[in-house]
C-alpha cells in the first residue's frame, strides 16, 4: 500500500536543509527603506523582543525534568536580557522621531520541555536574521548610533542561540 505523499513536496531542499545554528543561515540582501519604514521595522523587533521576555519566562517556569535545570537558570538570564533589549529598541525608536509599539507577539508554549526548547531556538535565529538586515540597513541609512546598539543586541542573541544549540545537543 503507497504511503501518503509527504505534505511538503514543493519545499525540497530548502526546507529539509533548515539551519539549526546561526552559522548555517544565508546572509539577507538587506533591503533598501526609508526611515519611517525603518521605525516600523523597529517596532517589530520590539515586539518580538516582549514574546521572547514573556516566553522564557514560561519556559523558565513550565519546563520538567532534572536535565533541563541548568537551562531553566539560563532561560531567566536570556529573559532578562530580552527585556534590556527592549529597552535599547524602545530608546532608538524614540531617537529615530518613532513611537515605541506596545503590542507583543505571540509565544509559543508546549507541555514538551525539549519543544520549548526548539521554539525559543527557532526565536532566537529569526532574531539573528532580522538584526542582521537591520544593522545593514541602519548602516544604509548612515544611522551609526543605531548600527552599535543593534550590534550589541546581536551579539546577545547569538550566545542565546548557542546555549540553546548546546542544551539541545545540535
Ligand atoms: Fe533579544
Ligand atoms: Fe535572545
Amino acid at each position: 500500500m503507497a504511503k501518503p505523499a509527504p505534505k511538503k513536496t514543493a519545499a525540497k531542499a530548502g526546507a529539509a536543509t533548515k539551519p539549526r545554528t546561526a552559522a548555517e543561515m544565508k546572509r539577507p540582501t538587506p533591503r533598501a527603506l526609508t526611515r519611517e519604514q525603518l521605525i516600523d521595522e523597529l517596532n517589530n523587533d520590539l515586539a518580538k523582543e516582549f514574546q521572547a521576555l514573556v516566553q522564557y519566562v514560561q519556559h523558565a517556569a513550565a519546563m520538567t525534568g532534572p536535565q533541563y535545570d541548568a537551562i531553566k537558570a539560563e532561560l531567566v538570564v536570556h529573559s532578562n536580557e530580552e527585556h534590556a533589549h527592549a529597552i535599547s529598541l524602545a530608546d532608538q525608536i524614540d531617537f529615530l522621531g518613532g513611537v515605541p509599539g506596545v503590542g507583543v507577539a505571540e509565544a509559543l508554549i508546549s507541555p514538551d520541555s525539549k519543544t520549548m526548547l526548539e521554539q525559543d531556538l527557532d526565536g532566537e535565529l529569526d532574531a539573528i536574521a532580522r538584526y542582521r538586515e537591520r544593522i545593514a540597513q541602519a548602516e544604509m541609512l548612515q544611522e551609526y548610533g543605531l548600527r552599535r546598539a543593534l550590534e550589541d543586541i546581536l551579539i546577545i542573541e547569538e550566545e542565546h542561540a548557542r546555549d540553546l544549540q548546546d542544551a539541545l545537543s545540535l
